[in-house]
């Protein structure tokens, strides 16, 4: 099975630490044993945010705060492929071919952002729709997807599934709100609408639920199912 995991800074360096980095390629490392291949998108998390805050402050442009944010997901990028054992070598992308000709090798490969404008989140529906993924697995700071923002509403409610159109239809109005933060941004939501991608969003922070999700399917977060989709087959018992 070919799988796109897309993994938040805030999931993976929330500060820097060492063993938390190790399990998380610990866990793409067992996904990888039981016959995956794999692409890793990686974000920026609260570190890119401090970046972009004081370069704001500073007077730079928007396409500036972009590219500050890119680096710092290319510099999580590179930590995350240290963390890799004697075996596993990831390739590091810098773009969308070079990670698409990586996971076509077999390779298992490990990128950052790619271009102002966007987030990880858009990085890792396109690599997954270039490289006709059959699952994309965003390991989020959020548990799922909400009919309505679970910090501000208690009585918000958590998807156990939605169609990749009502995925759009939920995270439009959240990414419409100024400072209001979606767990998939609304460019990546119609990215999987588009490739009729099956997508899972889970909360990333325990790397072994993301690596149980990516092999078996079961988790406690949202599935995203293409109607008429079928589960991958890799997932059969
Ligand atoms: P992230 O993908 O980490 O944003 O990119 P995020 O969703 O806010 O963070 P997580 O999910 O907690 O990790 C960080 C910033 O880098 C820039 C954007 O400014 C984004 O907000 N970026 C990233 C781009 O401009 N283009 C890219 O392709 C990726």
């Amino acid at each position: 099975m070919r799988v796109v995991l897309s993994l938040g800074g805030s999931v993976l360096a929330p500060e820097l630490d060492a063993s938390r980095v190790a399990d998380h390629a610990a866990a793409v490392e067992r996904v990888i044993r039981d016959g995956c291949d794999v692409g890793i998108v990686v974000g920026g998390g609260g570190v890119a945010r401090e970046y972009i805050g004081t370069a704001r402050e500073l007077g730079a442009s928007e396409v500036e705060l972009d590219r500050l944010g890119i680096d710092v997901t290319q510099i999580n990028a590179r930590l995350l492929r240290a963390g890799f054992g004697e075996g596993v070598e990831p390739t590091l992308a810098d773009g969308y071919e070079t990670a698409e000709a990586a996971l076509r090798r077999g390779e298992t490969t490990v990128m950052g952002g790619v271009a102002p404008g966007q987030t990880t989140d858009a990085v890792a529906a396109v690599l997954a729709e270039s490289v006709g993924a059959d699952l994309l697995v965003y390991g989020t700071g959020a548990d799922g997807i909400y009919d309505a923002d679970p910090a501000e509403h208690d009585d918000a409610t958590k998807f156990e599934s939605l169609s990749p159109e009502a995925l759009v239809e939920e995270i439009a109005p959240m990414s419409r709100d100024a400072g209001a933060s979606a767990p998939v941004d609304l460019f990546a939501a119609k990215l999987i609408q588009r490739a009729r991608m099956r997508t899972i969003v889970l909360d990333g922070t325990d790397p072994t639920a993301v690596a149980d999700a990516v092999l078996t399917g079961d988790h406690t977060g949202t599935d995203v199912i293409p109607d008429g989709g079928t589960e991958p087959t890799y997932w059969a018992p």
